[in-house]
């Protein structure tokens, strides 16, 4: 069909057609919001670089999670900022560790919202990096041990579901098999299983306190150039056991989410990250972009790309969108 006799214009008359014909739709169902742990009492620090967002104590994380329950979200994510880091990442796996107290202050208070965990070391080092140091860089099998420690202790203090972002290799294998040999068998894993070395972590690093202290991630974060490596690190997830890929960041990586949906038939996660948040509040702040429209047009194209579920610190503002417009 050609124009004159086919014109496409036809069907975008108006907003009814525009709805009707809608290929994708951004749903309620589809977000996870990240939140920010720390100790103390009565505390709500907020993130400079991620307005709207806050390091909590536990007693204003429960709030804040009500909030998110009320608003249909169906999940946070949640990581911490402990009291003290040190070269081991004790606080990581401390049975009284920060995530370990609100994980369980959270399944009590408010037990009916997903908690997910994000199983990482970078936030509880003193060096700030995602492992163990060993001879100037990070030891990938000694880092397993502790992830798997961290993992497990997550799941008893009652985690619904861990989300390892190291990017050890063979990290999901080892949290797999230290989940079931504890009789975790029912905790799934939401695997970053193309997490790229990026720039768009910076406020984050902010908000988490874990800028590494010295030299950076490359080593083991992904190769921003890559497109085949993304597939096969997917791949050795799935095998060690994945129940969810994902792919980090979103906006800069949609191609890969595209792919990571075309080659596997298993549900995809992508993570809209503290910079592609910053950018577009920061945008909006100045008057250079509409942030209400950048953001919705944002989540969609993640949408578009394969993404079944999206991690984003905008997931308040779009559910109270959302359910405006029902
Ligand atoms: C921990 C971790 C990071 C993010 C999620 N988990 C930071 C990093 O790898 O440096 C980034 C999330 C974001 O930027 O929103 N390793």
């Amino acid at each position: 069909m050609y124009f004159p006799a086919y014109r496409p214009r036809r069907l975008r008359k108006n907003e009814h057609f525009r709805r009707m014909i809608r290929e994708t739709s951004l749903s309620v169902d589809d977000l996870v919001s990240p939140l920010f742990v720390t100790s103390g009492k009565n505390v709500k620090n907020p993130i400079n670089s991620m307005p709207g967002h806050f390091q909590m104590s536990v007693d204003h994380l429960v709030k804040e999670i009500q909030e998110t329950k009320g608003l249909d979200i169906p999940a946070v994510l949640l990581f911490g900022i402990p009291e003290k880091k040190d070269d081991l990442a004790s606080a990581a796996f401390a049975k009284d560790g920060i995530i370990q107290q609100a994980v369980r202050t959270i399944k009590d208070r408010v037990p009916d919202i997903i908690v997910i965990t994000d199983v990482c070391l970078c936030e509880y080092t003193s060096h700030g990096h995602c492992g163990m140091i060993e001879k100037g860089d990070v030891s990938n099998d000694i880092t397993l041990e502790v992830l798997a420690e961290t993992a497990v202790s997550h799941a008893k203090a009652g985690v619904d579901m861990v989300a390892p972002s190291a990017m050890m290799d063979g990290q999901v294998g080892a949290i797999r098999e230290a989940l079931d040999e504890e009789g975790f068998t029912g905790v799934p894993i939401m695997a970053y299983s193309a997490k790229y070395a990026s720039c768009f972590y910076g406020p984050f690093r902010e908000a988490a306190e874990s800028t590494p202290q010295f030299g950076n991630r490359k080593s083991y974060q992904m190769d921003p150039g890559n497109r085949d490596e993304a597939i096969r690190e997917i791949s050795l997830d799935i095998e060690e056991g994945a129940d969810i890929i994902m792919v980090k960041p979103a906006l800069p990586y949609l191609d890969i989410i595209c792919r990571a949906k075309e080659e596997f038939d298993l549900p995809v996660a992508a993570y809209n990250v503290s910079g592609e948040f910053a950018m577009i509040k920061a945008a909006a702040r100045s008057g250079w972009l509409d942030g209400e429209k950048a953001m919705m047009e944002t989540l969609i194209s993640i949408k578009r790309a394969g993404a079944d579920i999206i991690i984003t610190y905008f997931a308040r503002e779009v559910a109270i969108l959302l359910s405006g417009q029902r």
